[in-house]
């Protein structure tokens, strides 16, 4: 009953290794590179559990894999090894094109292979799950209805644009071999564990040490929040009830401005950190230059999976922000060790050049 999950020591990877130890139990293999974004110490609760098996190494390199495979005989592939945030894509899409895309291709590869050589039962029970994003759809106006499994791909970052090729990658694979993929599209997730360059992490850490709150361009770009737990909760039920070759779009109903996040984000830290250099948090609010290519709205419709699978997500923003903000101040030694190495130098790249309006 092993699965084999690639890039467990990310986020939202090491949320789900963590919430599947607790849920259901049975033995992971988990294939990270550990890049800047993989962090063991997320793992740290699993260190002397022998149901959790570690191991380094690149989806992208045919042999490592397929001996992992062989090895373990998972009978399922949970796939969310990737680059994954849009402004490093600006700055450098050549890691996007090289993991996102090629690597997921040999991933694919290794996967093929493996599963041609099981038996016909088991390979009629094995699963291929591409974890994937909403940002593969483009950009909505304020009146588009939501993103559903039928929108029409259209992305606008080097991030997206790898992640759509490799969604194609996986659908022919169903098409052309018979491999049982599934692939899942979920809007934005935030939780404990997230890096802090991403919005909700940098933020609530910004805003403890009393450092302005960059929000890029007029701050009414609209994004659809879900709680990590929730995405795992969803990919747990995929795995299970899924019908090969399907996708399944997964969403909290839960679209805001980022200018309303973050004045939430700021009455919470003034209750739950009254004792930050500077309050309310709200002053550090600063206006910066744009993101290129900035999508304006992204919605998503999870009606398909809500009705086919009976997934539902259980927290609420309010619950769920408060949850993060609550583990972010009971975890400084994680921000210690995150935010002392590649971490700063990603902030001077990122920010040190951007122009303050
Ligand atoms: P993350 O950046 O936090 O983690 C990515 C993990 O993949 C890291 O542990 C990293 O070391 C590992 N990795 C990178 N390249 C690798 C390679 N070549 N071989 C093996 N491991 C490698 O990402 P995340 O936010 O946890 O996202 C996970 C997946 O979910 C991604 O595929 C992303 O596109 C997708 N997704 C993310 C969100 C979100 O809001 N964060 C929403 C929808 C979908
Ligand atoms: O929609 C799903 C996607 O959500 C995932 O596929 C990506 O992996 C994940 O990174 C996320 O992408 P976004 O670009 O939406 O997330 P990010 O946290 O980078 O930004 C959220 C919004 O906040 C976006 O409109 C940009 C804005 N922002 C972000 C940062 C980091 C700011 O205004 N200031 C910032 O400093």
């Amino acid at each position: 009953m092993t699965i084999l999950v690639t890039g467990g020591a990310g986020f939202i990877g090491a949320n789900f290794v963590l919430d599947w130890m607790a849920e259901v139990g049975t033995l992971i293999v988990n294939l990270d590179k550990l890049t800047y974004a993989g962090n063991l110490r997320n793992l740290a609760s699993l260190e002397t559990d022998t149901r959790h098996v570690f191991t380094r190494g690149d989806i992208g390199d045919p042999e490592f894999v397929t001996a992992l495979l062989r090895e373990h005989t998972p009978r399922a592939i949970v796939h969310f090894a990737a680059e994954s945030h849009v402004d490093r894509s600006i700055h450098g899409p050549e890691d996007f094109i090289d993991t996102n895309i090629v690597g997921t291709f040999r991933l694919l590869e290794a996967a093929r292979g493996y599963w041609q050589s099981l038996p016909a039962k088991e390979q009629a029970a094995f699963r291929f799950l591409h974890v994937s994003t909403d940002e593969v759809y483009g950009s909505l106006g304020p009146e588009d209805p939501a993103f559903s499994e039928t929108s029409g791909y259209a992305p606008n970052s080097p991030y997206s644009a790898s992640k759509a090729a490799s969604d194609h990658l996986v659908r022919a694979y169903f098409h052309t071999y018979g491999l049982p993929v599934i692939t899942s599209n979920c809007s934005n997730n935030y939780g404990p564990f997230q890096f802090p360059e991403k919005l909700i992490p940098l933020m609530i850490l910004h805003g403890m040490t009393g450092k302005p709150l960059p929000i890029y361009g007029d701050g009414l770009n609209v994004r659809d929040w879900l709680y990590v737990g929730d995405h795992c909760a969803a990919l747990r039920r995929v795995l299970a009830k899924g019908r090969p070759g399907e996708v399944y779009n997964i969403g909290g109903r839960s679209e805001m401005t980022n200018l309303d996040l973050i004045g939430t984000l700021c009455a919470l830290l003034d209750e739950l950190h009254p004792q930050s250099p500077v309050t309310p948090h709200e002053k550090l609010i600063t206006f910066v230059e744009d993101r290129p290519g900035h999508d304006r709205r992204y919605a998503i419709d999870a009606a398909k999976i809500e009705h086919e699978l009976g997934w539902q997500p259980s927290e609420t923003f309010a619950s769920g922000l408060r949850r993060t903000v609550a583990w972010y101040l009971d975890n400084p030694q994680w921000i210690t060790e995150v935010t002392s190495g590649q971490y700063r130098n990603w902030i001077d790249t990122n920010y040190g050049q951007r122009v303050t309006s």
